[in-house]
């Protein structure tokens, strides 16, 4: 990666001259304006005050370093001071051209990185509660989750997903109570979530009016708790259920999980949990209840143990952290959990910390916005006024073949199907990714569907294109550009459309490391959205097949290159392209 590169000489440069200046933050970064380089280092204003030198002085002598290494200078084409001392870095034709060249010989190994080797990161992510159906508020977890998966293991993370699901809890009182009471198991099986919907919405309901149907089920649950059998089964059922339902949803997104500990998983810890808690004086008992006191970071009392002895949600993610510490030695906990669960994750990573549980593991919760719906409210599941993630999606597939049968009515039935399930799930997907996860997300149809602008379908069609443009070239032409007295004559792309092109390409890795270290997939989804519409740009005011013959291969080497990268950063994105649409 360039940007590393680019720090690392700086470093070295600095260690030589100055010697080693501890806990000096040099920062490489991107400047906004072209006209300041492909890079600009601020390593001199830094310096200056440590120096106590004028800082333009000390990027004269940077600037000086860099150019009389020939080495270095494969890599720039240009060093030079700007402003009060910032030394800009102007990537050369030859790393540019050599970048291209990389890409279309690693492929789909394109820009894949070690620097995540030896180190692991649980994705907790999806994270559904069964017994309810999976509405759009965990299609953010699911989406962003896997995104963020696949960005670690681009990077050579170890990374262990694992679907935390609601299996647990007083909850499944509510729902054993509603169904020996209103259940019927043929009913049941034939749409197990929808009639579990209904029933569970019964139970409040009915509830509302009766108070002791909450102390009904309340006992449900301690049966439960205490391997009743009847009750035991019936949750089982529940749970079977529930996920087989699910897994249509994530296979529909091709999400996949390497475990599924639900929160029962960790039952038998809980009382352990506690109990170390109260030993170690981190918990108190207070009016029969148990709660960790974290007044000293000004967080309300975590509660870990009810008055009657029923622990909680909390508790089990406590034990959860302190498994996923001792048995997959997590270097990194990323909770994808919507931002409505702030406090809680606030209070657990406390907490956690408290116990020690977790030293050295960054426990991080990734928040999101919710969705709203299109009247601009959010979507809601208590009172049954339920949007189901698969209508959603389904809903998207729909849209998305009215488009087609519009755009290219000529494809068979099987084709246009396939077109419209791809764009369909990519719309959905992308309209997540693409926006900043801390804001809250619109369902705009037309907007996430429509073919020109930022939509999956407009990068899938820019993908689509690049590969007719590729096969229309093959009809007549060897795409042998990696035999070395064959490769093209890049040296012809001088415009400045290319150009763009060119820097945008080398900039791929950065932007996966860069999405790693914010855990913000829109990062990628940024990325990908620039380098298509550069090539677009590129594409509409620019002669491909019709260019001279050597210009024309330099020109389709750069199309095939772009091509791979947007497909390499679609596919961490969970988003499929079609070799034509
Ligand atoms: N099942 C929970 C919910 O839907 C989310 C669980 C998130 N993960 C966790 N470790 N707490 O609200």
């Amino acid at each position: 990666m360039i940007k590393r590169e680019i720090e690392m000489i700086i470093y070295n440069i600095v260690l030589q001259k100055w010697g080693d200046l501890k806990e000096m933050n040099l920062e490489v970064e991107n400047p906004k304006q072209k006209d300041n380089g492909d890079y600009s280092s601020n390593a001199a204003m830094v310096l200056s005050k440590r120096l106590s030198k004028n800082p333009r002085e000390i990027a004269e002598e940077i600037v000086a370093e860099v150019s009389k290494d020939a080495e270095y200078m494969k890599i720039f084409s240009k060093v030079e001071i700007a402003g009060p001392g910032f030394v800009n870095f102007y990537i050369s034709d030859e790393k540019l051209f050599e970048n291209v060249l990389e890409v279309l010989d690693k492929k789909e190994k394109f820009g894949k990185e070690k620097v995540g080797e030896g180190k692991t990161v649980i994705v907790d992510y999806s994270s559904i509660n069964i017994a309810k159906p999976m509405h759009v508020g965990h299609l953010r977890s699911t989406i962003i989750g896997q995104a963020l998966y696949n960005i670690y293991e681009s990077l050579g993370y170890k990374v262990i997903g694992d679907n935390h699901i609601g299996d647990w809890g007083t909850q499944f009182g509510k729902m054993i109570y509603a169904y020996k009471n209103w259940g019927n198991k043929k009913i049941i099986a034939r749409d197990p979530i929808e009639e579990m919907t209904k029933l569970y919405v019964r139970f409040h309901k009915e509830a509302e009016e009766n108070k002791i149907l909450e102390d009904l089920a309340r006992e449900e649950t301690k049966k439960l708790q205490n391997g009743d059998d009847e009750n035991t089964k019936i949750w089982k059922f529940l749970v079977r259920e529930s996920l087989k339902d699910a897994g249509k949803t994530y296979k529909m997104l091709n999400v996949k999980f390497d475990y599924t500990l639900g929160e029962s998983f960790y039952n038998d810890n809980l009382k352990g949990i506690v109990e170390e808690a109260m030993e170690k004086n981190i918990a108190q008992k207070s009016e029969g209840a148990v709660i960790v006191n974290l007044d000293k970071f000004r967080l309300p009392p975590f509660l870990i143990q009810k008055s009657d002895g029923a622990y909680l949600y909390t508790t089990t993610d406590l034990a959860a952290a302190k498994y996923r510490k001792e048995k997959f030695k997590a270097d990194k906990i990323l909770y994808v959990v919507s931002n409505e669960q702030a406090l809680h994750f606030e209070q657990l990573i406390k907490t956690v910390e408290l116990l020690g549980y977790c030293d050295d593991v960054e426990m991080k919760h990734i928040k999101f916005g919710m969705v709203l719906g299109e009247a601009g409210k959010k979507f809601s599941t208590r009172k049954g006024d339920t949007v189901r993630l698969e209508e959603l999606i389904s809903r998207a597939v729909e849209i998305a073949k009215r488009v087609v049968e519009e755009k290219n009515p000529s494809l068979s039935q099987k084709e246009k199907k396939k077109i419209a399930r791809t764009v369909g799930v990519g719309a959905v997907k992308y309209n997540d990714l693409s926006q900043n996860r801390m804001t809250d997300i619109a369902f705009n149809w037309e907007k996430m569907l429509s073919f020109d602008g930022n939509s999956a379908p407009y990068l899938q069609y820019t993908y689509a294109r690049i590969n007719s443009l590729r096969e229309k070239y093959k009809k007549e032409n060897k795409l042998d550009f990696l035999i070395p007295f064959k490769r093209p004559n890049m040296e012809l792309l001088k415009e400045e459309a290319e150009r763009d092109v060119l820097r945008q390409l080398i900039k791929y890795s950065e932007a996966i490391e860069n999405a790693a270290s914010e855990n913000s997939p829109h990062l990628v989804a940024l990325y990908v959205y620039n380098l298509a519409s550069g090539y677009n740009v590129f594409y509409n005011s620019l002669p491909i097949l019709k260019a001279d013959k050597d210009l024309g291969r330099a020109r389709i080497a750069l199309s095939d290159a772009v091509g791979i990268v947007i497909k390499n950063g679609l596919e961490i994105l969970g988003i499929d392209v079609l070799e034509r649409m």
